[in-house]
């Protein structure tokens, strides 16, 4: 078999998908994922979305439509791993864990956090006005997602090439200290995509939101579609007249959704006079095509948001299944470690007299009023659990025996949770007595 190619993209939640994001990074995104020996990763960036909106609204929106948008589009769960960033702790943890080896000079050159400085002080503002300690770590949050995942290739737009050379230097510098000439982490790189044109937007510069020049691509039906396409800027030659076809967006837009031949007849007809209505009509008419059936799968998406959070969900289980395993090594790489085999500490007695590890303990006693209580208190002494009174020693005795047998399922009449101390508390506790209890018994 071959070796397979991990490639890992990922989408920022904010907005609504238009056709520039459909042509240039969506519709080849899936197109590459269906090649023999490519392991697929794509994430919704909703952890990224936060660095940029404060609507919670307008997050969970546009997080549905974009799930919605790749799915319509034919990407499929079942081949692909297809998950959400937020639905992944290890995501977050491993951030941290980035960030503590992260140079502060490395981020100060990123072209993003630079770009606001320079805005800023432009604008005579303090340098790093409206600059969250998210927008400045951005960087690191997409190193995580990358490495997280060993994914050797991550498409791109020309704008994230810097972000990828951080997750690289990054990953080395974790490599370097904590991989004991193993290294946990590949090394990415980026993939630009050079075949893939830029979408020109209705005046014919680059179709992007912040130029409010795209066009819809499923918001508002074939309707809104053929508005937006009315709407290209064109010259105000009339039909029968010849035009330029490179004059404007119409022709780059049409050569997406159509093969040469037809690209070049729609080309050679405007060159013989075809008016700017009809060509419009033409170019509708060969996107909504392409569009129609995809926009039917969307609308039906789109209505039933729990379906995608079922798909979503099984992403993230498939996700979780790589990403656990590998944080637990970094954890233990960096000393984040259970302590049942740690070192004992230098202060502790020397190994011939073991230091007493501090056990739990349940302790039976009887009250002022006669009755028999019991209690666990923790290595430290901290109160884990207590019981109401019994009315004799042996009943006492019986429910301890049956927590220490059966554990500690929740409180109840008889018996209550210390403050503050959750259940885990109390099982992890139990665990270590009845640890304690065997090593006792074996000994004996
Ligand atoms: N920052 C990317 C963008 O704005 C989105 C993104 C987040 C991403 N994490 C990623 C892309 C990891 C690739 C890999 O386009």
């Amino acid at each position: 078999m071959s070796q397979t190619t991990r490639v890992l993209t990922g989408i920022t939640t904010t907005g609504t998908p238009h056709l520039g994001n459909y042509v240039g990074a969506i519709r080849p995104a899936i197109e590459h994922s269906r090649a023999p020996g490519v392991d697929s990763f794509f994430f919704l960036a909703d952890y990224h979305a936060l660095i940029k909106c404060e609507d919670p609204a307008r997050i969970e929106r546009s997080r549905l439509e974009i799930a919605a948008t790749w799915l319509a589009a034919g990407l499929d769960p079942d081949r692909v791993t297809f998950y959400r960033q937020s639905d992944i702790p290890e995501i977050a943890e491993l951030t941290w864990l980035l960030t503590c080896v992260t140079a502060k000079g490395l981020m100060n050159r990123a072209h993003a956090y630079k770009a606001a400085v320079d805005a800023n002080l432009a604008a005579g503002e303090d340098a790093d006005a409206a600059v969250t300690m998210g927008l400045y770590s951005y960087p690191i949050l997409m190193a995580a997602d990358i490495l997280m995942f060993n994914a050797h290739r991550v498409p791109v737009g020309r704008d994230q090439v810097q972000h990828i050379e951080m997750a690289r230097d990054v990953a080395q510098r974790f490599n370097h200290l904590f991989g004991r000439g193993r290294g946990f982490f590949v090394l990415p790189e980026a993939v630009v995509d050079e075949a893939v044109a830029t979408l020109p937007g209705l005046d014919g510069r680059k179709m992007s939101k912040s130029y409010d020049n795209t066009i819809p691509l499923f918001d508002g039906g074939a309707k809104g579609l053929k508005n937006a396409i009315a709407r290209i800027v064109t010259d105000s030659l009339e039909p029968g007249q010849p035009k330029d076809p490179s004059s404007n967006a119409l022709l780059t837009l049409f050569e997406a959704f159509a093969g040469r031949d037809d690209s070049a007849a729609f080309a050679d007809d405007l060159r013989g006079g075809l008016g700017w209505g009809e060509a419009k009509q033409r170019l509708f008419e060969r996107i909504d095509g392409a569009l129609a059936p995809m926009r039917e799968r969307y609308e039906a998406l789109i209505a039933r948001p729990g379906d995608i959070e079922d798909v979503l969900q099984a992403g993230a289980a498939k996700a979780r299944a790589v990403a656990t395993p590998l944080l637990a090594q970094l954890r233990e790489a960096v000393g984040l470690r259970r302590m049942h085999n740690a070192p004992a500490a230098s202060s502790a007695p020397s190994a011939d007299a073991p230091a007493k590890a501090a056990v739990p303990v349940f302790k039976q006693y009887r009250e002022a009023d006669g009755r028999f209580h019991f209690k666990l208190l923790d290595g430290e002494g901290r109160l884990l659990l207590h019981s109401a009174g019994f009315d004799a020693p042996r009943e006492a005795g019986q429910r301890v025996a049956a927590i220490k047998a059966g554990g500690f399922q929740g409180a109840d009449e008889a018996v209550a949770l210390g403050e503050g101390v959750s259940v885990a508390e109390v099982t992890a506790a139990l665990a270590a007595l009845a640890a304690h209890e065997a090593e006792k018994k074996a000994r004996a």
